[in-house]
């Protein structure tokens, strides 16, 4: 029987924006009108949610904290590969109360034999999770980003860890602060990217990685959408609103873009992908769901 794909998302009710650790986030926006983006965030999140089930998903529901708004963003928490967790290192104060609340959900997930292992970082290293290490199903490594939250020596210890090679990428904008908000790789063997963001050097690995025909490069007022903060489910691409443009070009490569309001998260610097964790990712090649539109690579 095929696994069903598994994520975890964090209960809303204690969303807010009441800080800003990154350009996007408007505590006084949020303010202003607290009661209805609330009731539009959970709305919104239930969105996700339902998009995520209907394209084969389960999602799991882990509990948030009042006063730790951000743990919306599970992708943070963690880097799951094979049924190992490698928790998260906030680089920022207001993040890092997320890690013990984070760490016991983990646990309790090994507990129940749902994942095999739960480990920390090296110390001095920061690192936020699969937001800035994300995996490339058909090339089988890790790409890193680095340069805003994370740190440069954190691709090694992820290298280490996993055993998977890593290709750390530089990211240059604070408005680009992790590396799922610029950029993922798809089963197919593309990779959607916001050249902007990342350093020229960073950008020229990507080049000599990825064939021209594989390469989607997004535009900054498409990277500006946070439609890159995209979870990917097979052919299903489940994202914020983006432009006809990007939309036109992946379904042209084969796959269905589900696009959701999530304009409560935007607030917040995320969007659909940083809203998620994977808890079920392999690295198994033929993933069950990295069917679709495979091509050859000619390179990498
Ligand atoms: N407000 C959160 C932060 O700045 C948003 C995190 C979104 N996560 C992501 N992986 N893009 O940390």
């Amino acid at each position: 029987m095929r696994p069903v794909p598994t994520f975890l998302m964090t209960d809303p009710t204690h969303y807010e924006v009441s800080y800003a650790i990154n350009p996007w986030m408007k505590p006084e926006l949020w303010s202003a009108a607290a009661a209805e983006r609330h009731g539009q965030a959970v709305r919104c999140w239930s969105a996700l949610r339902k998009a995520l089930e209907q394209a084969g998903a389960k999602v799991e529901v882990v509990p948030g904290q009042t006063g730790l708004p951000d743990m919306l963003f599970p992708a943070n928490a963690a880097v799951v590969l094979d049924g190992r967790a490698l928790l998260a290192r906030f680089l920022h104060p207001e993040r890092q109360g997320e890690e013990p609340h984070f760490q016991a959900h983990f646990e309790q997930l090994r507990d129940q034999g749902r994942l095999r292992e739960v480990a920390l970082l090296p110390e001095g290293i920061f690192h936020e999770g699969a937001g800035d290490c994300i995996w490339d199903p058909l090339r089988r490594h890790f790409w890193v980003g680095w340069g805003q939250r994370s740190s440069y020596e954190s691709a090694a210890a992820l290298e280490a860890h996993f055993g998977f090679p890593v290709v750390p990428l530089e990211l240059v904008s604070p408005r680009y602060y992790h590396l799922d908000v610029c950029f993922y790789p798809l089963p197919g063997g593309e990779v959607v990217f916001h050249p902007g963001a990342l350093s020229d050097a960073s950008v020229a690995e990507i080049r000599r990685r990825v064939p021209a025909d594989l390469r989607i490069e997004a535009t900054r007022e498409e990277a500006d959408l946070l439609c890159l903060n995209a979870v990917n489910l097979g052919r299903d691409i489940i994202m914020a609103k983006g432009t006809a443009r990007l939309k036109g070009e992946l379904e042209a490569r084969g796959y269905r873009c589900t696009e959701l309001d999530l304009d409560p998260f935007i607030l917040s610097g995320g969007a659909a992908y940083c809203m998620t964790l994977r808890l079920d990712r392999s690295s198994v090649h033929a993933a069950p769901d990295a069917a679709p539109p495979v091509h050859s690579l000619s390179e990498a």
